[in-house]
């Protein structure tokens, strides 16, 4: 799957998660990459070093994916420094505030009741609507605000790709407290199949990957030897996905391979959650 020749915008690039990923993997296939980050300036940049390492080639920009001026700043830098904008993965989905109210303390199992405490996750009973409309509009607004900017740059091109990372969590509940991101989620994929049936005629396709458990460094500290090897033992693969997993699905969505592949969505689990015992 060579992507030479083709320009990407991968959101949510400058960590050490998915994104990141996606921008060093869609880099080695010969796109040149641009790496978005918000406020982790030093940490972008290490990304791009990593690629032009490898020899690949990518820069960084900065902008807030919900912020709809830094959004179309930023791709009229690309437009202008490229011509062109061939490909966009959405790997984040805007802030996501801690969820203030009381704590899912004693609630559930000990190992998701300790991140509940710590991330803000809740059960509906202890939720507010303001914290769930903050999540799912966080999901939305950036989706929203990054494709409105991208479109017409694809549209006069008739071509592009886009490309959201959703969960694993829309699909039903994998672990308890997460009813605000997956209903954000799901909302996420049926945004795409309605952009995926808009877009098809001016030959632009969307599409979404979804994954369930990633190994990450955000993520680390919730996830203890214990857990993950009961993860592992759940998942038919017999293994947690790392981020070059679900880069590689991302990068078919990205290329000609996946030409006529549109409103697709695409669990990245290793089969986690197939069984229904
Ligand atoms: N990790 C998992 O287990 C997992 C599982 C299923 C689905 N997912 C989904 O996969 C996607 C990526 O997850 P991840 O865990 O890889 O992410 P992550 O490591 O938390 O992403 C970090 C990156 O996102 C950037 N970012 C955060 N808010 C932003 C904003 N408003 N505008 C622009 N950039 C922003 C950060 O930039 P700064 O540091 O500079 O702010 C950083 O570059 C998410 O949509 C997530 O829901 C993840």
């Amino acid at each position: 799957m060579t992507l030479e020749g083709k320009v990407a915008l991968v959101t949510g690039a400058g960590g050490q998660g998915i994104g990141a990923a996606a921008a060093r993997d869609l880099a080695a296939r010969g796109a040149q990459v641009v790496v978005n980050y918000r406020s982790n300036q030093q940490r972008a940049q290490e990304v791009v070093e990593s690629i032009q390492a490898a020899g690949g080639n990518a820069h960084a920009i900065q902008a807030d994916v919900i912020d709809e001026g830094q959004v179309l700043r930023m791709v009229e830098e690309i437009v202008e420094r490229y011509g062109r904008l061939d490909i966009m993965v959405s790997t984040k989905g805007g802030h996501v505030p801690p969820i203030a109210g009381p704590r899912f303390a004693g609630k559930g199992e000990g190992h998701f009741a300790a991140i509940a405490a710590r991330v803000g996750t809740r059960p509906f009973t202890e939720l507010s609507w303001e914290a769930f409309a903050a999540r799912v509009n966080g999901e939305l607004q950036a989706a929203f605000t990054i494709t409105k900017a991208v479109v017409p740059v694809m549209e006069r091109q008739h071509a592009g790709r886009l490309i959201y990372l959703s969960s694993e969590h829309s699909r039903g509940p994998a672990a308890p407290g997460m009813i605000a991101n997956g209903a954000a989620k799901a909302a996420l994929n049926t945004f795409v199949v309605y952009l995926a049936h808009e877009l098809g005629p001016l030959g632009i396709t969307a599409n979404v990957v979804s994954p369930a458990m990633v190994q990450v460094q955000a993520t680390r500290w919730m996830q203890p030897a214990a857990f993950l090897e009961r993860v592992a033992s759940a998942t038919p693969l017999g293994r947690i996905a790392q981020p070059e997993d679900v880069a590689r699905v991302i990068a078919f969505f990205a290329s000609d391979d996946s030409a006529f592949m549109t409103g697709v969505y695409a669990p990245v689990t290793g089969g986690f959650g197939l069984a229904r015992l």
